[in-house]
């Protein structure tokens, strides 16, 4: 934890861990009560890092930078630049161990400021030489997720004549509609923009009002918009048989995941479903991997829920400690090569 010599705020950099490689995750830069908070987000956002990039079979640990607002301001201009610098440097004290992304209150734009102090950055556009808008890759992604939910909880992985219940058509969920559109799917859509009724008559799509989103009747319920919306009071109202999307942190607490099984509710645990962008990303930016190779990549999403739906049911357990217990084994095993510790690799 520093503060910034320029902006004054407080810095805090959780690295969860770097068995499997340098530790890649986002940067938030948002409002909390005190440091003490953002500590706490850091190391539990670090943490959910580590499972995810294990996950998706990325050789990088899990990681979180957090700068904590004093108020729910965004600085802006100058200010920005400055705490984007102060950001910058402390990446750059960590040698390598972290690797820097976009994440809440961050954007592309924001990583090439960064990109000014350190060269452990990742994510920046394409015409600052990063590989850009990640949207479109977290929806592949989504998709590949969809086939083997569908797969599991309907025994086909196909979405022709089946409906889905997409919560956001933002940059993630407008790419996903569209996706399941293409794919034949039945589609019922909602978003707080009511500007997005546009995508959603373009699709051909039913709109239902954001209130009434979860009790939606689809045969998969997509989040795409913010994260928390399955707790103990939102559960019960599911009329779903399967919930998975890209939104990050579904699920209140970890225990709802029980209360989702115990309702007969597949759900896949975001982490994996939403790693089609940091799969992409980090391929291009740090790996240097070809587009056909990312494209395996991300389709890998579906083996890897295959293989936590059945461990979730041989040994009677949620998909989400399933997941869990797999980023144990992964973890354990460590990096399947020798990793460095550059983005040169
Ligand atoms: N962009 C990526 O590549 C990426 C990668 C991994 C995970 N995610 C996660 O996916 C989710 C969507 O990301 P995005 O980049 O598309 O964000 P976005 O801001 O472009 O889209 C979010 C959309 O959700 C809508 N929305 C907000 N609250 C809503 C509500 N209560 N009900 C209905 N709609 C609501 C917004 O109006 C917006 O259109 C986030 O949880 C994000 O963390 C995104």
């Amino acid at each position: 934890m520093v503060r910034g010599r320029r902006s004054g705020l407080p810095i805090c950099v959780a690295i969860h861990s770097t068995v499997l490689g340098p530790a890649a995750g986002g940067c938030r830069i948002a409002h909390y009560a005190d440091p003490g908070a953002a500590v706490a987000d850091a190391l539990r956002l670090s943490e959910a890092m580590t499972g995810k990039n294990a996950l998706a079979g990325l050789e990088h640990g899990g990681a979180k930078a957090v700068v904590a607002l004093p108020t729910a301001a965004r600085p802006a201009g100058a200010e920005r630049t400055a705490l984007l610098h102060d950001l910058g440097d402390a990446i750059e004290s960590l040698g390598g161990r972290y690797i820097a992304g976009p994440d809440v209150g961050s954007s592309p734009a924001d990583m090439s400021v960064i990109g000014g102090r350190t060269r452990h950055v990742c994510c920046r556009p394409v015409e600052d030489g990063g590989s850009g808008d990640s949207s479109l890759h977290t929806a592949r992604g989504t998709l590949a997720a969809l086939g083997a939910v569908a797969e599991e909880a309907f025994g086909s992985p196909r979405f022709a004549g089946r409906t889905f219940g997409v919560i956001g058509l933002g940059a993630v969920g407008g790419h996903v509609a569209r996706l399941l559109h293409r794919a034949g799917a039945r589609l019922v859509v909602t978003d707080v923009d009511p500007g997005r009724r546009g995508l959603a008559e373009e699709l051909g799509a039913a709109w239902v009002e954001p209130d009434d989103a979860l009790a939606m009747e689809v045969d998969v319920l997509v989040p795409a918009a913010l994260g928390g919306l399955l707790t103990a009071r939102t559960v019960p109202r599911l009329r779903c048989a399967a919930v998975a999307g890209p939104a990050n942190n579904q699920l209140d607490e970890p225990d709802t995941a029980r209360l989702l099984a115990a309702r007969g509710i597949l759900w896949a645990p975001d982490v994996v479903v939403s790693a089609g962008g940091v799969i992409h990303a980090t391929g291009i930016e740090l790996r240097r991997e070809s587009e056909e190779r990312l494209t395996a990549r991300i389709e890998d999403i579906a083996a890897t829920l295959h293989r936590i739906f059945h461990l979730a049911r041989t040994r009677g357990t949620t998909p989400a400690a399933a997941a869990g217990h797999l980023v144990g084994e992964l973890v354990r095993r460590g990096p399947s090569t020798p990793h460095t510790m550059t983005q040169e690799g």
